[in-house]
């Protein structure tokens, strides 16, 4: 999950990383009140989980709550790539002497964490690379033994920090690390880390993406979730602990197992070809335990979705075998009664694949199709969806 600007601010602010006030606004007139509080100089930025806000108008310097109210009322109506800007927050300004660029990630091909660090910050970082990577330190950091002082100053003089300023910089990239350690982040980014004319070592600026996987650890992570972004039907599947992924088609799909579910989206797309080119419309795991809750839950969440003209469940019986799979049908079909009102063709193969195709007969929904192989299952489905 990735953060806004605000909030990884108010996550630096929480482990005694120097970050500068920040008020959020959703509102100009709430931009002016957060300007006002602030006071002085501040600078508007639009909160949208994207980079390049500056060059895309999305970041104004300002003077008074007016300008702020101004600023925030252009920003607020920007879409910076393919994102509204719905927030925005109102900074202090910093007198920047100088910007730098630091982050610590995780680097999954080498099974480890990395940390990047220039004393050449201001640009984006990407170019940075290209032009001169020499300017970018990359550095491996231990997970075990982490960055203390010693790791920190490592760093920093490797970004290309001067000694003067390494001794300023190196207890911050500390603190920056506890975030990214006792957070359970994948990234914890800061562009610009600046020095201010003062001598202040202030992060202006922060990316941060929390592991997901480690959400039960942190319950106050739930609240940073941004639910308004969320698709419905993905918010619905997740509430279920179902493995539901919206797609653009046409085609239902309900397979048990992510490789079958994988492979069932590809035969489906194959055979969509022959049929008007529709597509599959989502990605839906129901898991190994196919209970009859579980298989109307899933069918509940398809069938909500409106672009949805037939679905395609491919099940391969294993532990749960195909007649508890068939009376899950069965079943799923009577809990939802009216709601059901797409055709659904069935592939059963595996443990008791004849017991379950006899309780599919038996019940006779006219829903209900039987298919006897995958592919013979994706082409009906497909079919049908482009009748
Ligand atoms: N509080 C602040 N005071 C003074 N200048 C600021 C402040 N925040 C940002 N700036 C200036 O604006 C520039 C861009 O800001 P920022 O890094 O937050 O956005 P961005 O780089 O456009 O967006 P992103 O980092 O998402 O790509 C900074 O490099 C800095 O020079
Ligand atoms: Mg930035």
């Amino acid at each position: 999950m990735d953060l806004f600007e605000y909030q990884a601010r108010d996550l630096f602010e929480s482990y005694g990383v120097p970050v500068l006030a920040g008020i959020v606004a959703d509102t100009p007139a709430e931009a002016k009140a957060a300007a006002e509080k602030i006071g002085g100089t501040v600078v508007v930025k639009a909160q949208v989980k994207a980079g390049g806000r500056g060059k895309a108008g999305g970041v104004k310097v300002v003077h008074n709550g007016d300008d702020a109210a101004t600023a925030a009322e252009a920003i607020l109506k920007l879409t910076i790539k393919g994102l509204p800007v719905n927030r925005v927050m109102v900074a202090q300004g910093a007198k920047i002497a100088q910007e730098f660029y630091f982050s610590v990630l995780l680097d999954r091909a080498n099974r480890s964490y990395l940390s990047l660090c220039s004393v050449e910050g201001g640009m984006e970082i990407e170019e940075l690379a290209v032009e001169r990577p020499e300017a970018l330190a990359k550095i491996e950091v231990d997970p075990i033994a982490g960055v203390d002082l010693a790791k920190a100053t490592e760093i920093a003089k490797a970004g290309g920090f001067p000694a003067e300023l390494v001794e300023k910089v190196a207890p911050v990239l500390v603190k920056l690390y506890e975030v990214y350690a006792k957070e359970d982040a994948t990234l914890v980014e800061v562009n610009p880390l600046v020095l201010t004319e003062d001598g202040q070592i202030l992060a202006l600026d922060g990316k941060v993406t929390l592991d997901e996987n480690a959400a039960f650890r942190h319950p106050n992570h739930e609240a940073l979730e941004d639910k308004a972004a969320a698709d419905p039907l993905e918010a619905k599947a997740k509430a279920n602990d179902l493995n539901y992924v919206k797609l653009d088609g046409e085609v239902g799909i309900i397979g048990n197992g992510a490789g079958l579910v994988m492979s069932t989206l590809d035969v489906v797309s194959y055979a969509g070809e022959r049929h008007g080119n529709v597509k599959p419309a989502n990605f839906l795991d129901i898991g190994g335990g196919a209970s009859a809750e579980v298989m109307a839950n899933g069918l509940d969440v398809i069938l909500g979705d409106p672009q949805v003209k037939s679905v395609f469940v491919n099940v391969f019986g294993g532990i749960t075998a195909c007649d508890a799979v068939a009376n899950g049908i069965v079943k799923a079909l009577e809990i939802l009664g009216d709601a059901a009102t797409k055709p659904l063709v069935v592939r059963l193969d595996g443990n008791k694949v004849e017991e379950g195709r006899a309780i599919l007969r038996a019940a006779n929904n006219p829903l209900v199709t039987l298919a006897d192989t995958m592919d013979e299952g994706a082409d009906k489905a497909a079919e049908l969806a482009n009748a």
